[in-house]
């Protein structure tokens, strides 16, 4: 753990009175949330939970809640049976609603479709069909490297619907990380795409796939192709199909079987503190419990709202607020493939302007963005539709918070800043909208029927007005199980810090109120515009360039991302030569783009002549975050030679 120094302001807020804004009688006026919620949940939680879980559709209907026997793998709604795509599709129809608009597709290049819940279950259907043609059965899992079309939500659903457990890797990553994906679940088909329309241009899916199953030994035995854009790509004999070719094959009806609660659902890589990606386990009807009724609650779902988030379907928002939490509450959402500044900053307020969008999700680092391009921009359209705004994927600063409020939201809208994490499947900690005075900057509360304590390194407790680390003491229904194939690394991982409960790597605070407020990771994950990366993994593919004798990556504050990757570089001796002949500062950065993805390259790259370590040989992170954040360098009494830091901070100054 480095440091749980987040800004020295935050503590500030802590200790003084903060102007909330309370919900407004209109506001509140027609919601379901019952308005004592809280105590419903704090009675009897497990009750609590169960009562959730009835309100989904359940084949076989469960009589046990919680088997926690086998800590911290947990058991929810064990013995009962359900199917997922049943619950986010099937049961719509079914209530008379097909003809609601499940998807409002909206393409970069301006090409527009609308899903009814009806057309939802045909494609669907027909999907599950086609994957069982190939040989998917349950329990296979099939990896998705798609961009945001309405494929890859067919694809997913197609999944669930058969048992089959899918892996969606992130349509920004590398071959590299594709294939180490693709073998550490033995995915036995990757569904992909001929590319994706990026700002305007073409970004090369197939091609990433292809390269990442160049070397044999694999376990992919189709490629199915989903075709996007105008762009050829090459087909290999016997492995790869078009998808338009197979679903035209396929039949319109697919009898859905339903499977045991603990049935995965699917596998979602995450950065962890050391080296190799993380797959957490998602299973079925706990995640889909929690997903439905935090989904519906936090965002005081109505049913004539029009819902979007933003994020893309490779992370885990779009997981559980794109796919399973919207489509499992019947509602009607956006789904916008391409970047919102394409083609110009205006995109996404004309969406919400033309959709009469009322539910807006998304994440902080794009509201930094717009408040750095000017006011003008989402003031010239009519954003007048929208009633609530949701947060998530990093701390929010209360300006952020406050200009969001009021320029997106009109004075009026409230915001819902959610935190969780691939981990918790959920949201875990956020206000209550219909209930809450709502505080710039803070999450504020537990979702009802979470619980958890911010305590100290020694495990105590914090007071109000003190910063700590966050736990969850209780197992909740959307958990991740376990990560896939290693469960001494979830174990580890997670659960090994404070004996008998969750460690999450996040710092908070609790204020006088007994609030929340989260301050960020306190190990080694950064959080890039919302994105997590871990240092060592960038650091492992730094040194596996063939200049790199020793490479050190710090997360620096950014105004815009919140954090950004800097890079500290020591060149072997031998090629110290070849590397001044050419841009290493550009080759290296370029290189980690291309062994993890473009979200990994460094902001900021020095060559260095040394580390500064400690005499035990440790690098000393927090030294070179000083220098990456412009700072005075801290305390360098421990290091082997304090002169180390003057030379790096030296060399900082004048290379930028
Ligand atoms: C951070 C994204 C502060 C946190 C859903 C967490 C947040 C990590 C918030 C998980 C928030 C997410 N306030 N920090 N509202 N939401 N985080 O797995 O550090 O991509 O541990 O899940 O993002 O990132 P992940």
């Amino acid at each position: 753990m480095s440091d749980t120094s987040a800004a020295p302001d935050k503590i500030d807020r802590l200790i003084h009175k903060i102007e909330s804004h309370p919900p407004t009688p209109e506001f509140v006026a027609g919601t379901k949330v019952p308005a004592d919620i809280r105590e419903q949940a704090a009675a009897d939680r497990l009750g609590f939970w169960e009562a959730r879980a009835r309100e989904l559709e359940w084949a076989t209907p469960f009589t046990q809640t919680l088997d926690w026997s086998n800590a911290p793998f947990a058991k929810w709604f064990a013995d009962g049976q359900l199917n997922v795509a049943v619950n986010c599709v099937d049961r719509h129809v079914a209530a008379g609603n097909g003809d609601r608009v499940a998807i409002h597709f909206i393409g970069e290049p301006g090409d527009t479709r609308d899903i009814t819940y009806a057309d939802l279950h045909l494609e669907v259907q027909r999907a599950a069909n086609m994957l069982e043609s190939l040989g998917v059965t349950a329990g296979d899992r099939v990896a998705l490297y798609l961009p945001m079309v309405p494929e890859t939500v067919f694809a997913m659903l197609a999944c669930a619907r058969i048992g089959a457990v899918h892996s969606v890797i992130f349509g920004g990553f590398s071959p590299d990380a594709i294939r180490q994906r693709v073998d550490d679940a033995q995915a036995k088909v990757v569904i992909t795409a001929n590319g994706s329309n990026r700002k305007g241009r073409v970004f090369p899916l197939k091609e990433a796939v292809d390269e990442a199953l160049t070397k044999p030994g694999h376990s992919v035995e189709h490629v199915l192709v989903v075709k996007r854009p105008e762009h050829e790509v090459e087909m290999v004999e016997g492995r790869d199909l078009w998808w338009h070719d197979e679903i035209a094959k396929a039949a319109d009806t697919h009898e859905a079987q339903a499977f045991d609660a603990e049935h995965p659902l699917f596998i979602l890589y995450t950065s962890g503190t050391t080296g190799t990606p993380k797959g957490l386990l998602h299973t079925t009807g706990g995640y889909l419990t929690q997903v439905a009724y935090t989904h519906r609650t936090m965002f005081d779902l109505r049913d004539d709202d029009v819902y979007w988030a933003t994020a893309d379907v490779g992370w885990v928002t779009g997981h559980s607020y794109l796919v399973y939490g919207p489509l499992a509450n019947g509602a009607t959402q956006i789904m916008y493939e391409g970047a919102h500044d394409f083609p110009s900053l205006d995109r996404w307020f004309e969406i919400i302007e033309q959709y009469k969008v009322t539910i807006f999700y998304a994440a902080p680092t794009a509201i930094r963005g717009f408040m750095k391009s000017g006011r003008e921009i989402p003031q010239r359209h009519d954003l007048s539709s929208l009633r609530l705004l949701g947060s998530v994927g990093e701390p929010i600063n209360p300006e952020a918070w406050e200009w969001f409020r009021e320029v997106i939201g009109g004075n009026t809208c409230p915001i819902v800043d959610t935190w969780w994490q691939t981990e918790t499947g959920a949201h875990m900690i956020a206000p209550l909208p219909t209930q809450d005075a709502l505080k710039p900057g803070s999450a504020q509360a537990p979702v009802p029927g979470v619980v958890v304590e911010v305590i100290a390194e020694d495990g105590r407790r914090v007071d109000p007005g003190e910063m700590g680390l966050l736990t969850i003491t209780e197992p909740w229904p959307a958990m991740a199980r376990t990560i896939w194939g290693n469960d001494d690394r979830y174990v580890e991982t997670y659960w090994s810090q404070f004996p008998g409960r969750y460690f999450a790597g996040d710092g908070a605070g609790v204020d006088i109120d007994g609030d929340l407020w989260l301050l960020g990771r306190v190990d080694d994950v950064m959080n890039v515009s919302g994105h997590r990366l871990s240092t060592a993994e960038i650091e492992g593919a730094l040194v596996e360039h063939f200049f790199t004798a020793e490479a050190a990556v710090v997360g620096a504050a950014d105004e815009t991302t919140g954090q950004a990757v800097v890079a500290f570089v020591v060149l072997k001796e031998s090629q110290r030569e070849a590397a001044a002949a050419t841009d290493a500062v550009q080759e290296l950065r370029d290189w980690v783009g291309r062994i993890i993805g473009k979200i990994a390259r460094p902001r900021d790259l020095y060559i260095v002549d040394e580390l500064p370590k400690t005499r035990s040989g440790k690098i000393m992170r927090r030294l070179l975050k000083d220098v990456a954040e412009g700072r005075t360098v801290g305390d360098t009494s421990t290091l082997t030679d304090a002169s180390v830091m003057s030379a790096i901070a030296g060399g900082v100054k004048t290379s930028t």
